[in-house]
């Protein structure tokens, strides 16, 4: 059975009536639309199960299962799926509660052929443009990394090229930049992903234990190791090894670690057998290594080891456009985690959190996102849901040549913009009482004529 029509569309019409069937097949038909049809909910969903299906067309009343209870059906397991419901005259109330449920819209009986076509052409187009707008999405997410801004793509391409080469990378740029998912993408698409990833904090091993962590130990080679264990170099055989806070290390374990990049070879703590290993060396910082070198704290032999491949990524607040992907990205896929409808944002709040200067780069993005979920009541976050430091934002960009009263005047309605005009909650956020906001707003208003 061939479903699809000259448009590329497959179309599935309900209704108990087989005449009614037999008239939208004709209608559509003539415009080109090739439409399957049957005759109750139970086959409706056979066939959703079985092909995908572009738009369905149901009938309201039907024996056993109305088409509310499809209207449900489509619209919580098919979102790239449309729904036109088909009501009976007068039922409008029907028609409003066939949308809430999920329905792209519906159509009242009698129609005319036009009509039809119309609802059908209109819910198309719409499912057309959802899709392409899916498509952008997706392509701006390139090794599972969001952002389709300049230095973004220019990311993008170093993580290409080093994942094809063998030689050591430096990864640098401040705390929640994305530092570590760039190592990850780097590891996982290259000749090495088979083998293991293991990150290592070179802040977070005992001075003690230094050595035993990097190379392993024998049993019995120290109070304690009760068996023989590898260390950190072994596991990473073949893998790569993914240098955290290199910028942190103390001065024992840069010279350790320069050691097996020169020699490509360990010896385990109680051994005398030389093990070679060959793991690539990922490295991360958010400090700036020439200066650490410089105030010989970093020695320079280890950072040209390292620094083979360079990869800086730049701060969040300079690659403003990737700012409302990012939103859309952790909003789509944390929702879907906690599985609740999706969050929406007002063009309001997307130009705040653009203009906002995220401290703590995306990791800042991604917590606040996951606290929206949990605090908006609702699913649309407007401006008076973001936290003060983002609705005030323009506050502190502002120039430095105006005077108090100036500022005071702005801010105040700021903050009364922020609260819809609520007087009551703009007294409360600015700590004056609403006699003082009051006469305030008066002195505004006659220095305004
Ligand atoms: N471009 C991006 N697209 C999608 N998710 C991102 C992006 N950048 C960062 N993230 C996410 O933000 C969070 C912080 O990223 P990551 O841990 O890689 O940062 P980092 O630079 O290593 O931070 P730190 O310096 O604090 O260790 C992670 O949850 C990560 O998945
Ligand atoms: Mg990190």
């Amino acid at each position: 059975m061939t479903t699809q029509s000259e448009h590329g569309f497959s179309i599935l019409a309900v209704d108990d009536n087989r005449n009614a069937l037999e008239i939208i097949k004709r209608i559509l038909a003539r415009s080109g639309y090739e439409v399957i049809t049957c005759e109750g909910v139970p086959e409706a969903v056979n066939i959703l199960n079985d092909q995908r299906v572009d738009l369905v067309i149901t009938d309201m009343k039907m024996p056993k299962y109305s088409g509310f209870e499809l209207v449900r059906h489509v619209s919580e397991n098919f979102n790239d799926t449309a729904v036109i419901m088909v009501t009976g005259y007068p039922s409008i109330e029907g028609a409003v509660e066939a949308i809430k449920i999920g329905a792209d819209d519906f159509l009242a009986k009698p129609y005319t052929d036009d009509e039809l076509l119309s609802v059908v052409r209109r819910a198309l187009d719409r499912l057309t443009a959802q899709r392409a707008a899916q498509s952008v999405l997706e392509l701006d997410v390139s090794f599972g990394i969001v952002g389709n801004s300049d230095p973004m793509k220019k990311v993008s391409k170093l993580i290409a090229k080093a994942a094809t080469m063998t030689a050591n990378v430096l990864i640098s740029g401040e705390s929640g930049t994305g530092k570590e998912l760039v190592a990850r993408a780097i590891h996982y698409h290259s000749p090495r992903s088979s083998a293991a990833f293991v990150p290592v904090n070179c802040t977070a091993i005992p001075e003690s234990l230094i050595e035993s962590e990097l190379f392993g130990h024998e049993k019995g080679a120290f109070t304690g190791a009760n068996a023989t264990r590898s260390g950190f170099f072994e596991v990473a055989d073949g893998g790569t090894l993914f240098l955290d806070e290199i910028g942190d290390a103390s001065q024992n374990l840069q010279a350790k670690l320069l050691r097996v990049l020169q020699n490509k070879e360990i010896i385990k703590v109680g051994s005398s057998q030389i093990i070679k290993v060959d793991a690539r060396i990922v490295a991360a910082t958010n400090k700036g290594l020439l200066d650490l070198i410089n105030r010989k704290l970093f020695r320079e032999d280890l950072y040209y080891r390292i620094d083979v491949i360079d990869i800086p990524i730049p701060p969040l607040r300079e690659r403003g456009e990737d700012v409302p992907l990012l939103i859309q990205h952790f909003a789509a896929q944390l929702c879907k985690e906690m599985g609740r409808e999706p969050l929406s944002f007002s063009d309001r709040a997307m130009n705040a959190m653009t203009a906002y200067s995220w401290p703590g780069n995306v990791r800042e993005l991604e917590n606040l996102v996951q606290k929206l979920i949990v605090s908006v009541d609702g699913n649309n976050v407007d401006i008076v849901d973001l936290p003060g430091r983002m609705r005030f934002s323009i506050e502190h960009q502002a120039g430095l040549n105006r005077s108090l009263a100036a500022v005071e005047h702005e801010y105040i309605q700021n903050v009364l913009a922020s609260v819809g005009g609520n007087k009551t909650q703009a007294a409360k956020i600015l700590k004056i009482d609403r006699k003082t906001l009051r006469e305030k707003l008066k002195k505004i208003a006659s220095n305004q004529q």
